[in-house]
């Protein structure tokens, strides 16, 4: 098991696509059990592996209180939205600091493989909704920030690059 290093935006390697996964082998559980630790460790709900620079199509989300339930989502595919939306305030690993309301679909069934290569198809609402829908959006190259108005966009960078120049002097 092993932490890896998560990558803050506005880190470039941010926005690559990632490739799906072909075969669920030994590597990729390991990848998911670092991604884990490292989520955990964070802490955090949710971490894409593009956050950790593999850009593969592995996600691991846990939104429980006790952080027993761990959910991995290899492949991921949404099979269906509602209409409806909600707007819920998010935060991200890689953006530290900065939690903003973005509006998503309500409701989604999601399709995906586990850690042993199985199909599996699970409903998502609220919270766990939120988080497989940015989970996802990392492994197209997207961060949450993103949604939010060029103005906003700008004083993340800037706050962001600014904490980075201070951690480099301490
Ligand atoms: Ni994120």
């Amino acid at each position: 098991m092993a932490l890896l290093p998560i990558l803050r935006y506005p880190d470039p390697r941010l926005h690559k696509v990632a490739e799906p996964v072909r075969e669920v082998d030994d590597r990729i559980r390991q990848l998911v059990r670092d991604m884990a630790e490292t989520m955990y460790d964070a802490p955090g709900v949710g971490l894409a592996a593009t956050q950790v620079d593999v850009h593969e199509r592995v996600v691991v989300i846990d939104v429980s209180e006790e952080g027993n339930d761990l959910r991995v989502l290899i492949n991921p595919e949404i099979l269906w939205k509602s209409d409806e939306l909600q707007v819920y305030e998010e935060g991200c690993l890689s953006v530290p600091g900065v939690y903003d309301q973005v509006q998503r679909a309500a409701r989604i069934r999601v399709r995906a493989l586990n850690e042993n290569g199985e199909t599996y198809e699970f409903d998502a609402e609220g919270l766990l909704a939120v988080c497989v829908q940015h989970e996802m959006d990392h492994l197209l190259g997207k961060v949450f920030v993103e949604y939010l108005s060029p103005l906003k966009q700008n004083r993340i960078r800037t706050k962001l690059r600014k904490q980075e120049r201070e951690a480099l002097r301490a």
